[in-house]
């Protein structure tokens, strides 16, 4: 399979460096009067109300700005595609198809077209998934991080005292922030599926979660060791389905790129 130069490039380019207008703060501390930058989404943190979001690092429509929000792990901010060796011909296969399934989509449409990267420890399943983050913010496609084993604990606290009810039942859940974070970006990253066991209440939020999204065609890039015929059992059914709808499913196998280094 052929690797497209062109799609490989995409979202490498975005800077790491402190943006120049703001320091890297992500806001201004003095009005902006000229701003018509409407940041009622998510979770920049204000801590004064004389600050605007910087117009280029957390403005509207830039790509870092959409980087910024996209809650990628600071350790992974460098992971791009282009960055991903391919030193194997099964991690070669890997990164094409991954390609395949950024080039083979109009991003801006809606579109229910999921991607599952599954396989051992330390074969670059999160590296990709974050690359791919890169390359939608490049195409100004939404996206937002989640590991996934994390999230349930954010959700109970957002919750507080109504964490323990009926998921069904709790009016205003989609009003509740870490909800709407979640519901909102065009392309989810659900990092990490499975690696720490999911209670019965975690199932209901996750099974919402992606019930909903898959309704607005909101689709998901998601990573795991599970075993693909553990699916079923660990996720249950109603939720595995859901995921592996209209999904690529790809093998990520190699070696443990974290023991790379070490000495015996
Ligand atoms: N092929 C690769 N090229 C460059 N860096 C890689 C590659 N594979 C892994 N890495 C780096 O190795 C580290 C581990 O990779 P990563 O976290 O993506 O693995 P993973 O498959 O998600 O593992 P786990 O299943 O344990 O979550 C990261 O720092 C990542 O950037
Ligand atoms: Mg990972
Ligand atoms: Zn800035």
């Amino acid at each position: 399979m052929p690797i497209s130069a062109e799609l490989i490039e995409l979202g490498s380019h975005l800077s790491n460096e402190p943006c120049q207008k703001c320091g890297g703060a992500g806001q201004l501390y003095e009005p902006d009067e000229s701003s018509d930058i409407d940041d009622d989404d998510d979770d920049l943190i204000w801590d004064g109300a004389s600050s605007t979001p910087c117009p280029v690092c957390h403005g509207r429509g830039s790509s870092l700005a959409l980087f910024n929000k996209s809650h990628v792990p600071t350790k992974y901010r460098n992971a791009k595609l282009v960055n991903f060796e391919a030193g194997t011909s099964k991690l070669r296969a890997t990164l094409a198809e991954v390609l395949q399934y950024l080039g083979g989509m109009e991003w801006q449409q809606p579109t229910y077209r999921n991607l599952l990267l599954y396989g051992p420890v330390g074969t670059g399943k999160t590296h990709l998934a974050c690359g791919l983050i890169r390359a939608f913010c490049e195409l100004r496609v939404t996206t937002r991080f989640v590991v996934v084993p994390a999230l349930f604990d954010r959700l109970r606290s957002s919750f507080g005292d109504q964490h323990h009810r009926d998921y069904e039942s709790y009016e205003g859940y989609e009003d509740d922030d870490v909800i709407r974070q979640i519901l909102k970006p065009d392309v989810v990253v659900l990092d990490d599926i499975g690696a720490a066991p999911l209670s019965d209440w975690d199932k209901g939020q996750l099974y919402k979660i992606i019930n909903k999204r898959g309704n607005d065609l909101h689709p998901f890039v998601w990573t795991t060791n599970l075993e693909f015929d553990a699916f079923d059992k660990v996720l249950e059914s109603r939720i595995a389905s859901r995921l592996l709808e209209n999904c690529r499913v790809v093998h990520v196998e190699g070696p443990d790129y974290r023991r790379r280094g070490m000495k015996p």
